[in-house]
């Protein structure tokens, strides 16, 4: 995106094939072991799981290890932990799926509301498209989630229609909103400039 002052710095993390990516006010990075307490602390709000697929609640120490340890060993996944003045507040993802990769993404209930997953996604897609070199991403949102549908249409996500999808902290399946961006949309949107006001 036009606005994101984005830098990737190369092989940063030994641990893992994600970089490092820099936003305005975030940095995003390759997670490891250490950040097992803040993830079990972030989520401790059953709002995060309850609207994500695969996030269990209640979260203990256990679940995160399991993700920590299991993190960017997929062909083409890419996850980072979201960090704030070195803190971690959320996760962010591509993950490899049979009908192509898909974006994912959360946030400590405490930094909702101040533009960070916004931030963060750009952050994320311009890594997929711009380094990945992927040609589509694609994203759900539960239709009870208005938050993450705006992420996404700030994103340039497209509207592509509703499925069930299973959400593992409600035991349940919940109608999902259907999101799609392909990397010539994604190259328009970052060619766009506005008109300067000459007169
Ligand atoms: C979805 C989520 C990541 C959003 O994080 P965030 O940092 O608050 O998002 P941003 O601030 O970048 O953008 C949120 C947008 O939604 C809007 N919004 C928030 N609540 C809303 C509501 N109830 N109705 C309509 N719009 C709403 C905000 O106003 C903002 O839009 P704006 O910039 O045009 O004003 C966060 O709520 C979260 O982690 N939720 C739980 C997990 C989840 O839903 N993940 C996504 C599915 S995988």
């Amino acid at each position: 995106m036009a606005t994101l002052s984005q830098q990737t710095f190369a092989a940063a993390d030994a641990q893992s094939a994600v970089p490092v990516l820099k936003t305005d006010r975030l940095i995003l990075r390759a997670p490891g072991p250490q950040d097992a307490a803040a993830m079990v602390r972030l989520l401790a709000d059953r709002r995060i799981a309850i609207n994500t697929p695969r996030i269990p609640y209640p979260y203990g120490v256990d679940d995160a290890h399991q993700f920590l340890a299991s993190t960017n060993r997929l062909d083409g996944e890419a996850t980072f932990v979201v960090t704030l003045d070195a803190a971690p507040i959320g996760v962010c993802a591509v993950e490899p799926r049979e009908d192509g990769p898909e974006i994912g993404y959360w946030l400590g209930v405490s930094h909702w509301g101040q533009g960070y997953a916004t931030e963060a996604v750009r952050a994320l897609i311009d890594h997929a498209f711009g380094d990945v070199a992927h040609e589509t991403l694609q994203a759900g949102a539960r239709v009870s989630n208005p938050a993450s549908r705006r992420v996404l249409e700030k994103c340039g996500f497209q509207w592509t229609g509703v499925r069930l999808a299973r959400i593992r902290a409600i035991n349940s399946a919940a109608p999902t909103d259907r999101y799609r961006l392909d990397r010539r949309l994604w190259l328009s949107l970052r060619s766009w400039s506005c008109a300067e006001r000459v007169a």
